[in-house]
This record gives structure tokens, C-alpha cells and sequence, in this order.
């Protein structure tokens, strides 16, 4: 058990799970912001820098194959932190295009024995032109990811507004960004998985990209699309198609699950998505159809119930090019990136393998 659990979790997790999620952001963005804090953070942190963990695809390129998940930081107020603490990559928001509260709390449980959260958080955002503040004229050491997604209020017919809308406000900030169509906290979002309707956002995101690429005379930035970890394998097979089709570069497999039969006793009643441990088996499923489908056709990121090392490395041998993380950073605490970039150096020097990439198939 690291310090972190023995000493920090026990006394964060007696505090309301909005309550110390935000105090743990927030805190960490000003510990940051203080003289010499970014290297004091990476130092805690005994960061390893390896050009063995590089990652590289298309006009992406990735310091180590971890990323920080959607949904920690909405706003971006600690993207530098994080990648102190040893992410080669951080994914903003969702990002709404006029600041929202998001639902009424509670919207957020914990479920402590099996590892888990529920959220139902609904997208509160400061909307796109306060996150553009936070990154604008600023370099990071690794590709940062906006989250696109809707505000609550708009109807499900006009999202691909609100998707280009963010897009449009964000771009150039940006080194990739997601189409995020599986919040299930959003009324309906969900139904933009259909191959119709994803199609035409699909089509509209990139038409926006390519008018903002030939104004600012540079390349069209990567598009990403997030399903939902409740995604049928058998309808990766369309999904990865329309994909290659749309010109769309990754697929993150995968967001929350309402499915009835994840859920730990207790939050059968529970509106939102359950994420955590109760996700591993899911996520290992489909990140392996989708490999076995789309080979290095497309940037695949897992997410969902990475909670150890063994987790995140199973991951990457199984086809992976990224990993997120999310619940298991609430769970494990800051130390768990650097954990994580460490056993993949052991895992390389085991093995002799020159680079991250050759643990694919391994
Ligand atoms: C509190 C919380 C907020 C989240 N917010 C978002 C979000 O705004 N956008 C998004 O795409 N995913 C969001 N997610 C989903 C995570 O990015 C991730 O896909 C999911 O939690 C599974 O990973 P995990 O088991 O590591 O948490 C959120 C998850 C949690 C727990």
C-alpha cells in the first residue's frame, strides 16, 4: 500500500466524493503554481523520462503511453501538474460551449470495497472560451486533448452545433480532439453512437476541422471518438468502418456503464455511470475486438478499470497504443502514474524490448 492509501485516501474519502475531488484538483494546480512546484511535483513523483515509452502515431507524438482520462480535470486548471506527476497526455473537459452547473447534487458516489465511483455529473463545465483562457500561449510536455461535447439544453438534432462550436473555440489550442458521444449523464447522448447520426456529426466535426486547418494554415487536428464500455463487441465492426471512412484517427473504448448487472450493491438505484474496478473485464473485451478490427489503422485508448499496473500493462500487450486513467487515480493517488511508467520500464528491460510498441502481442 503506498502512503497515499494508508494515510491521504482514508481522510479525503471521509469528505463528500465532489467535495474531494475538487479539493485534490484544485490543490494540485496551486501546489503547481507556487516557485519551483512543477519540479518539486515531479520530484514526489520520481518521474521517469524514457524515450523507450514513447508513442508515436500519425502527427501525434506522446512522451509514455498514459494518459489523464476525461472527466478529472473539466476545466483544465492542472494540466501541468499532471504531467508532473508523469502523464505523457492530458484530455480536457468534456468541454460545453457555454459554461453549465451540470445535474443537481449528490451526482457523485463512492463505492470504496470493489474500487468503484458512480457519477452523474452531467458536463458542468466553465464553458470553451474559459478553457481556452487556461490554454492559451502555454506548452505543455505532451499532446493535450479537448473533450468535445453538448450543453444539456440543446436538443439532441443540433449537437453536432455544440461539437463544432467547441471545436471552433478550442482548435488551436488542442493536439487532438474527442467527439464524446457515450456520457450517459447527458439526456440521449448515447443515441449519437447510431452509425447514422454518428456519421453526420462525424462528417460535420470534420468539415469544421478542415475549414479551421486551411484559416490558420496548418494540418487538421486528430479526431478521436469515445463510446461507451456498454457497446456490443459485435458493433465495433460497423463503428471501426465509419471511423476509417470519417477520416477519424482513435477510438477510446471506453466511457461510464449503466449496465443493470456492474453494479455494486447499493447503486442499483443510482442514476449515472459506473466506473472503476467493476469495468476491467468489459474494457479487456473490447479493447481486444477492436485491435483484432482495426489493427494500426487507428489510435486505440483504453480506459475503464485500470486500477493497477498489471492493469495498464495488460492493456498495452493487448493493443493499446494509450491508457487512461481515471477512478484508479482517486483510488491509488498521485503516485500511481509514475508506478505505472516504472513497471513499464521493467516490463521492457524483462523482456529486452527496445520500445513500448513491441509489448503489443507480448
Ligand atoms: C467523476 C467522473 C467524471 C467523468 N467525466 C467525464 C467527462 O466529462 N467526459 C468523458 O468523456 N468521460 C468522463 N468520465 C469517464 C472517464 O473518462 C472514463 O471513461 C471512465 O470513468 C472509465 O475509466 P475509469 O474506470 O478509469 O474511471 C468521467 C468519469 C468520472 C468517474
Amino acid at each position: 500500500m503506498s502512503w497515499y492509501e494508508q494515510a491521504i485516501r482514508p481522510l479525503l474519502f471521509r469528505l463528500d466524493p465532489e467535495f474531494s475531488h475538487r479539493l485534490a484538483v484544485e490543490g494540485l494546480g496551486i501546489v503547481g503554481r507556487l516557485p519551483g512546484g512543477i519540479a518539486l511535483l515531479r520530484q514526489l513523483a520520481g518521474v521517469s523520462v524514457d524515450g523507450r515509452l514513447r508513442v508515436d502515431f500519425g502527427a501525434l507524438s506522446f512522451p509514455n503511453p498514459l494518459g489523464l482520462a476525461a472527466g478529472l480535470d473539466k476545466n483544465g486548471v492542472a494540466i501541468a501538474e499532471w504531467f508532473a506527476l508523469g502523464f505523457g497526455t492530458v484530455e480536457v473537459g468534456t468541454v460545453t460551449p457555454r459554461p453549465q452547473p451540470g445535474n443537481p447534487r449528490p451526482r457523485l458516489w463512492r463505492f470504496t470495497e470493489q474500487e468503484a465511483l458512480v457519477n452523474a455529473l452531467g458536463f458542468p463545465s466553465a464553458g470553451a472560451a474559459a478553457v481556452r483562457e487556461q490554454l492559451l500561449c502555454r506548452r505543455f510536455p505532451g499532446p493535450i486533448g479537448i473533450n468535445l461535447g453538448k450543453n444539456a439544453t440543446t436538443p439532441l438534432e443540433q449537437a453536432t452545433e455544440d461539437y463544432c462550436a467547441v471545436l471552433a473555440a478550442l482548435w488551436d489550442v488542442a493536439d487532438y480532439v474527442t467527439v464524446n458521444v457515450s456520457s450517459p449523464n447527458t439526456p440521449e447522448l448515447r443515441r449519437l453512437q447510431e452509425v447514422e447520426r454518428l456519421e453526420r456529426v462525424l462528417a460535420a466535426v470534420q468539415a469544421t476541422n478542415r475549414k479551421l486547418a486551411f484559416l490558420h494554415g496548418e494540418t487538421v487536428r486528430p479526431v478521436l471518438v469515445k463510446v461507451s464500455l456498454d457497446l456490443e463487441p459485435a458493433a465495433l465492426v460497423d463503428l471501426i468502418a465509419l471511423l476509417e471512412a470519417c477520416d477519424v484517427t482513435g477510438l477510446i473504448l471506453g466511457n461510464t456503464s449503466t449496465d443493470p448487472n456492474l453494479r455494486p450493491p447499493g447503486a442499483e438505484h443510482l442514476p449515472g455511470g459506473l466506473s472503476g474496478k467493476p469495468l476491467r473485464r468489459r474494457a479487456v473485451e473490447l479493447l481486444a475486438r477492436a485491435a483484432e478490427l482495426a489493427g494500426e489503422r487507428l489510435l486505440l485508448v483504453s480506459v475503464g478499470g485500470v486500477m493497477t499496473v498489471e492493469d495498464a500493462i495488460e492493456r498495452l500487450r493487448l493493443g493499446a497504443h494509450l491508457v487512461q486513467v481515471c477512478t484508479g487515480l482517486v483510488y491509488r493517488g498521485p503516485g500511481f502514474p509514475s508506478a505505472i511508467l516504472r513497471a513499464l520500464l521493467t516490463a521492457l528491460d524483462e523482456c529486452g524490448l527496445p520500445s513500448i510498441r513491441f509489448l503489443r502481442g507480448r
